[in-house]
């Protein structure tokens, strides 16, 4: 009698060896089931970020062995039709005969169950690794570097940093997840196809209402109250002097009524409509208020023969959300003077430079993302130095060259050439310097049937308690540094 490791060899030979690509799908699952484990043991002891350990731990060799377990019985059926083909076909039947009395077949009929058994676990944590992989912002921000970088970039230096893309693009539940795996196929197909659209357009069309993404963490009815706001600018001057302003933000209570921004506008009992001129929603042409039975509270529309009211294309009504507002949460890009600002504040650039504002600003708003860009700022720095301030350069050359650093890592930051984003790409609808936002329909150019405007008032929004101040007594009274 043959020795019991011997008796399963002949058992796993019955199950593989019987032909060619029964052997060769064995080889496939086995070196990539071996693979996987090996590296899902490198994610797991998190050695190295980068994406690709994930793609061919996940998707790739998962791939490669479901292939190969296919294979097997593809093999044993070819096999059975060869064999059958020789043998008189009246011997064997159409299914093969299972005598579980006969030790060989019994234990070969075991080996299956086992090998079938751990297989489905392999795949079933694959599978779920899988997805959790491909909800992950490495995943999403890092696998098309390029195409995503300045949504990544922006992404990982932002108040949500530490919050997942999917929180925001995809949200929970069955439906938005197929959505966005399908969309998701198309993006890799126009990425392979290298056809997609740079800059990547904004907004997104299909985005998830907010109040199934932003609203699961920041619900509606825990914003209360006023907020101070200050904001510092440096002059053009050669002291940078600074100056205050300081904004009692109205931000206002989620739906307990009451005044202020969110007060008014994430009541439910209060829906704003509105119906944008461009793809950008920059314009803005009619401007709706309803409840929540959906009656038509207010109507505000823009100056007869203004738009073409034909071409206006009502099935565009959108309600208004979040991220109407809020439409830079995270993809924050800021103008070379708001970067720069906050540079100087935050002690990243050095305020105390002759001039560093002024020639900063100069160096960056030619800096559009052409080639050669670094050391043209650079360049235009140095310049600056050697003719207006050549003491500077001479006594603080290294100052200098910090602040070249310094500019160059804003413009990284905010400009990406091979994505044609360059300042002003993406403006965010937050407030009314940088770009239109709030004045988009605080205007007085709209108006309702009873000549009535939709309120420009400052006050509804903020009280200024102190604009362009150097020491503003307001900040000095509450102990605001
Ligand atoms: C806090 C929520 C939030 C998170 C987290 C988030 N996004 Fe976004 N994303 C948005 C919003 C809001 C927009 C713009 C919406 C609009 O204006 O339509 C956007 C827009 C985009 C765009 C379109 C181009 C643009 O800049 O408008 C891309 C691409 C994108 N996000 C990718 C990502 C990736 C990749 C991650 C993770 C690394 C991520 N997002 C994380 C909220 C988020
Ligand atoms: C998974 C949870 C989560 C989701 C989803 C989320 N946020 Fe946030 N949000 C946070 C956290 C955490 C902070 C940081 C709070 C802090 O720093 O005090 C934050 C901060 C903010 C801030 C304040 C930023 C600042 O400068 O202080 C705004 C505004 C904001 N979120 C808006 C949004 C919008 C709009 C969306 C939907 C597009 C959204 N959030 C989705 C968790 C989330
Ligand atoms: C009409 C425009 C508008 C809408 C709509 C809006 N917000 Fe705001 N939100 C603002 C403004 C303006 C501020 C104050 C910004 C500041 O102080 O810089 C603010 C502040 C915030 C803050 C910071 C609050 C704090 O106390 O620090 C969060 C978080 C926030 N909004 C989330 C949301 C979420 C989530 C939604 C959707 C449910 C939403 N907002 C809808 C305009 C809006
Ligand atoms: C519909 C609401 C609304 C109205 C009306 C409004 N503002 Fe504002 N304002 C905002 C918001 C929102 C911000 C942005 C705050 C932030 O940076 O987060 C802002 C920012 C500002 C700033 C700071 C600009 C900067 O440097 O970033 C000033 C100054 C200002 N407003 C002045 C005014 C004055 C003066 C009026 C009246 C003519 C006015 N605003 C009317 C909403 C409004
Ligand atoms: C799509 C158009 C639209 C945009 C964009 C918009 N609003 Fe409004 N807002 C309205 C309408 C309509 C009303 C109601 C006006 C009325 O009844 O007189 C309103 C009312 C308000 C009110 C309450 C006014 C009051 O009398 O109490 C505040 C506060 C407000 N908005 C703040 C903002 C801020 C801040 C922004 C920009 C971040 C903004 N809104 C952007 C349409 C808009």
């Amino acid at each position: 009698m043959a020795r019991p490791g011997r008796k399963w060899m002949v058992v796993l030979m019955t199950l593989y060896g019987r032909n060619w690509i029964t052997l060769f799908g064995g080889a496939m699952a086995w070196t990539s089931a071996m693979l996987i484990v090996g590296l899902a043991i490198l994610v797991v002891l998190d050695v190295s970020s980068s994406p690709y350990i994930g793609i061919l731990a996940f998707l790739v060799f998962p791939g490669v062995f479901v292939g190969g377990l296919l294979l097997i019985p593809i093999g044993a059926l070819w096999e059975r039709f060869r064999t059958g083909k020789k043998a008189a076909t009246s011997e064997l039947g159409p299914f093969p005969v299972l005598n579980l009395n006969d030790v060989h077949t019994r234990h070969v009929v075991v080996a299956v169950i086992v090998l079938t058994g751990f297989n489905l676990l392999i795949l079933a944590t694959v599978s779920y690794q899988g997805v959790v992989f491909t909800e992950s912002p490495t995943f999403c921000g890092k696998v098309c570097h390029t195409v995503m970088e300045p949504e990544f970039t922006s992404y990982s230096d932002s108040p949500h940093s530490r919050v997942a893309c999917v929180s925001c693009h995809i949200g929970p539940g069955a439906p938005w997840f197929v959505k966005s795996k399908l969309s998701g196929l198309g993006q890799v197909v126009a990425v392979c196809l290298d056809n997609y659209e740079r800059p990547i357009p904004t907004p997104v069309t299909n985005l998830r209402p907010s109040r199934d993404t932003c609203e699961q963490c920041h619900w509606p009815e825990r914003f209360a109250g006023d907020r101070i706001k200050v904001l510092t600018k440096y002059g053009e001057d050669e002291a940078n002097t600074p100056s205050k302003t300081v904004l009692l933000m109205h931000v206002g209570g989620g739906h307990g009524g009451g005044k202020g921004i969110h007060s008014w506008h994430i009541n439910p009992e209060k829906r704003t409509l509105y119906t944008p001129v461009d793809s950008q929603r920059k314009e803005i042409a009619r401007v709706r208020v309803e409840n929540a039975k959906g009656e038509t509270l207010e109507a505000f529309s823009a100056p007869e023969g203004k738009y073409d009211a034909a071409k206006l294309d009502q099935s565009k009504e959108r309600v208004m959300d979040c991220m109407d507002c809020h439409s830079r949460p995270t993809h924050i890009f800021r103008t070379p003077a708001r970067a720069l600002d906050e540079a100087l504040a935050a002690g990243r650039l050095d305020a105390t430079l002759p001039f560093i504002k002024k020639v900063g600003l100069e160096a960056l708003t030619n800096a559009k993302g052409a080639e050669g860009d670094a050391e043209r700022i650079a360049g235009h720095v140095r310049e600056f130095y050697e003719k207006e301030k050549p003491d500077v350069l001479v006594q603080h050359r290294d100052q200098v060259d910090l602040a070249v650093k310094g500019l160059e890592a804003i413009y990284r930051r905010n400009v990406f050439p091979d994505m044609k984003v360059t300042w002003g790409t993406y403006t965010s609808n937050l407030g009314h310097e940088d770009s239109p936002g709030c004045f988009r329909c605080h205007n007085d150019e709209m108006i309702s049937k009873d000549k009535k405007a939709i309120g420009q008032d400052c006050t509804i929004c903020h009280n200024v308690l102190a604009w362009d101040e150097a020491n503003p007594k307001i900040l000095t009274e509450l102990d605001i540094q």
